[in-house]
């Protein structure tokens, strides 16, 4: 196949994007999105300060825009994120205990459940690890002790039963202290018979990444019995090495029957998150870089 998307799916996989819904009026991103991946994902649209301004008061206009625009094309959705200790809206941030239960179990029902049914897999927490393979000490963790992953990925099944569930974080690019507290807490999940499916690695690399234990990570958590995605793929650099990276990354993936799914965080160098790191398949002015000649090349051998 000759793009992403169509190549991805040959191995019955998907190539998906971070898009912002105020971009799609612009020709050449829309064009790109359409042409080259079949499926996406949310960069802000569906985090908590959008969708819950207010408590109880919820607003999908920027995440049905994006659904809405999946759908007309034939894309899957992942949805992120229900859960985060960044980006919370200003009026969460000083509630105490079950209240703050309350409000998180809540959101996870009015998001999850609005959307229910049409998001292939949601990032229901993201970023609650420590470096350090402990628990980030964010408010939730602080009000709701230990308990509150759980009990935010019971809400999650509740409102959306189909959808893959997943745990996301960063700096899990291979077997280290942090991959290896939510591998634990997964054992731990599964044991217990709490709902997870997947477990997202973002991937935010660069070109002196050093991915030697990479597949060796992705292969430990698919034999516990969880699918695993790479959710917000991004590599600083430029040209030949940061081909490698992007290779690397997406052989891991395919030698890998439980990754189901690449998502880059974002389209063209243009709008990255990173700035000025140009870390992404298209350039500026959405030319294919060496990168995507990389990416493209492996999808088509899986
Ligand atoms: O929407 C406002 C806009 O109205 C305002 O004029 C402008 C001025 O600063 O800010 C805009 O909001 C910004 C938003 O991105 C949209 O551009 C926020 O300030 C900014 O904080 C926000 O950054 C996002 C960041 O998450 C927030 O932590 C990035 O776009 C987004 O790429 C990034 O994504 C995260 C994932 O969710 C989780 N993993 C890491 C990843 C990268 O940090």
């Amino acid at each position: 196949a000759d793009t992403l998307g169509g190549a991805a799916a040959q191995s019955g996989r998907y190539f998906g994007a971070a898009i912002a819904p105020n971009f799609l009026g612009e020709t050449q991103y829309a064009d790109t999105l359409n042409a080259e991946f079949n499926s996406i994902v949310a960069e802000n649209a569906m985090k908590w300060d959008a969708t819950e301004p207010n408590r109880g008061q919820f607003n999908f206009s920027g995440g049905d825009t994006l659904v809405a625009h999946a759908e007309a094309n034939g894309m899957e959705v992942r949805g992120h994120t229900l859960v985060w200790h960044a980006q919370q809206p200003g009026w969460v941030q000083g509630l105490t205990g079950d209240d703050l239960r309350q409000a998180m179990t809540d959101h996870i029902a009015g998001v999850a459940g609005h959307y229910q049914g049409r998001i292939s897999s949601w990032d229901v927490v993201n970023e609650a690890f420590e470096e350090d393979g402990s628990r980030r000490q964010s408010n939730l963790q602080q009000q709701l002790g230990d308990g509150w992953i759980e009990e935010a990925f019971r809400a999650a099944d509740a409102a959306d039963p189909d959808a893959r569930l997943c745990y996301n974080d960063y700096n899990t690019d291979g077997i280290n202290a942090k991959s290896d507290g939510i591998y634990a807490m997964v054992e731990d999940f599964l044991a217990r018979g709490v709902p997870i499916d997947c477990v997202g690695f973002q991937s935010h690399l660069s070109t002196d990444s050093n991915l030697s234990t990479y597949q060796a990570n992705l292969e430990r958590f698919a034999a516990l019995g969880v699918d695993v995605e790479i959710t917000e793929l991004d590599v600083g650099g430029s040209g030949s090495a940061q081909a490698d990276v992007y290779r690397t990354v997406t052989e891991a993936c395919v030698a890998v029957d439980r990754c189901n799914g690449i998502t880059t965080w974002g389209i063209t160098d243009k709008y990255s998150w990173r700035g000025d790191d140009t870390p992404l398949l298209f350039d500026d002015a959405y030319q294919k870089k060496e990168a995507y000649d990389a990416v493209l090349e492996v999808l088509n051998s899986a």
